[in-house]
């Protein structure tokens, strides 16, 4: 017998600063019974079948491509996967008209990840399938911050609060984004803490009504005393450009903000250590953290990929939409 299943009100996924803490409960709550399927020998449902999934990520990626072209084909839905130097925006190709171009060939969703902010609703606009956002530029990634949010409640039983404590390139992390909207929604306690060269002035305006929950810090010490989690970012190197150097050097920068067994010690004893992914190793995490027992870094992997079926499940079913979209729980026989 299959559930009813309450619509997801929306058609894209951009971000996670639209969702309501309901709508990240019901995906959360649908992974939750999509995460055994990867445990089955036979890793596989027919739940989207029939339907065309085009990963098209114009920035480099390991994990992210993989669990969504893993999550497509886990539902049996047809993926195809591009990347950027082996398409034709190499070619000097707009990306408004790669999207068209792709568009015209029908498929149900769109997984696009691209370096500028913005892109993925730009291309919502224009075309016609449900467009997933995995990662525009220094904007969002909305299936971290949900994956992330699944791998705290998974350990904490709750989300409500907790305190998080968000550490590393603030000013250039969409995860970092992502998760103060999705955890501030579903009530934690959000601490932002980087060097003044790597935190935008007024950042935790950006929660807007819950600001009240954010607090920026400058001394790791001081964000992580009594922190439930340790979610810690990568120096994005890539994003700085040839302008001055944020910090002296990464020996200087490690000292202060990498997280050692030492530091790790002011948040609680149970606390969980976190990383999106890559890891700067010996940068914003000392290997004894990153490979420890507190560290949950691969099962956010895990998860990411039940996080991935879930949101794809929601958007890929029908057209999505009030209207449209999953309207029952998916069948998860073989
Ligand atoms: C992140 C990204 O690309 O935004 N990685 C990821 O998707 N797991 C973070 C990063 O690149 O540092």
């Amino acid at each position: 017998m299959t559930q009813a299943l309450r619509p997801f009100p929306h058609r894209h996924l951009l971000g996670l600063e639209r969702l309501s803490a309901e709508d990240i409960t019901q995906v959360l709550d649908l992974a939750e019974s999509f995460l055994e399927i990867s445990e089955r020998p036979i890793k596989k449902v027919p739940t989207l079948r029939g339907r065309t999934v085009i990963n098209l990520f114009l920035e480099a990626s390991t994990r992210t491509r993989t669990s969504f072209e893993i999550a497509a084909k886990r539902l049996s839905a047809d993926a195809v996967n591009i990347s950027g130097s082996g398409s034709s925006t190499s070619k000097g190709e707009t990306l408004l008209d790669t999207a068209r171009n792709l568009a015209a060939m029908r498929p149900d969703v769109v997984v696009l990840r691209h370096h500028a902010s913005g892109s993925a609703e730009l291309v919502a606009r224009h075309i016609d399938a449900a467009i997933i956002n995995a990662g525009d530029g220094t904007h969002e990634h909305p299936t971290q911050g949900l994956l992330d949010a699944s791998t705290i409640r998974h350990h904490k039983r709750r989300v409500a609060g907790l305190v998080v404590a968000i550490v590393g390139d603030i000013e250039h992390s969409r995860v970092a984004r992502s998760n103060l909207y999705g955890l501030t929604k579903l009530g934690a306690e959000v601490r932002l803490c980087a060097p003044f060269t790597m935190l935008p002035h007024g950042i935790e305006r950006a929660a807007g009504e819950l600001r009240e929950q954010v607090s920026v810090h400058h001394r790791l010490e001081a964000a992580l005393e009594g922190a439930d989690v340790v979610m810690m970012l990568r120096v994005q190197r890539e994003r700085m450009g040839d302008g001055p150097a944020r910090f002296p050097t990464n020996r200087e920068y490690s000292r202060h903000f990498g997280l050692s067994p030492r530091a790790l010690a002011y948040a609680k004893a149970d606390a969980i250590v976190m990383h999106p992914g890559p890891i700067n190793r010996g940068v914003e995490l000392d290997p004894l953290v990153a490979d420890g027992p507190r560290s949950v870094i691969l099962e956010q992997v895990t998860r990411g990929v039940a996080i991935r079926m879930a949101v794809l499940y929601l958007l890929g079913v029908g057209s999505g939409g009030a209207e449209g979209g999953a309207r029952s729980a998916p069948n998860l026989a073989v």
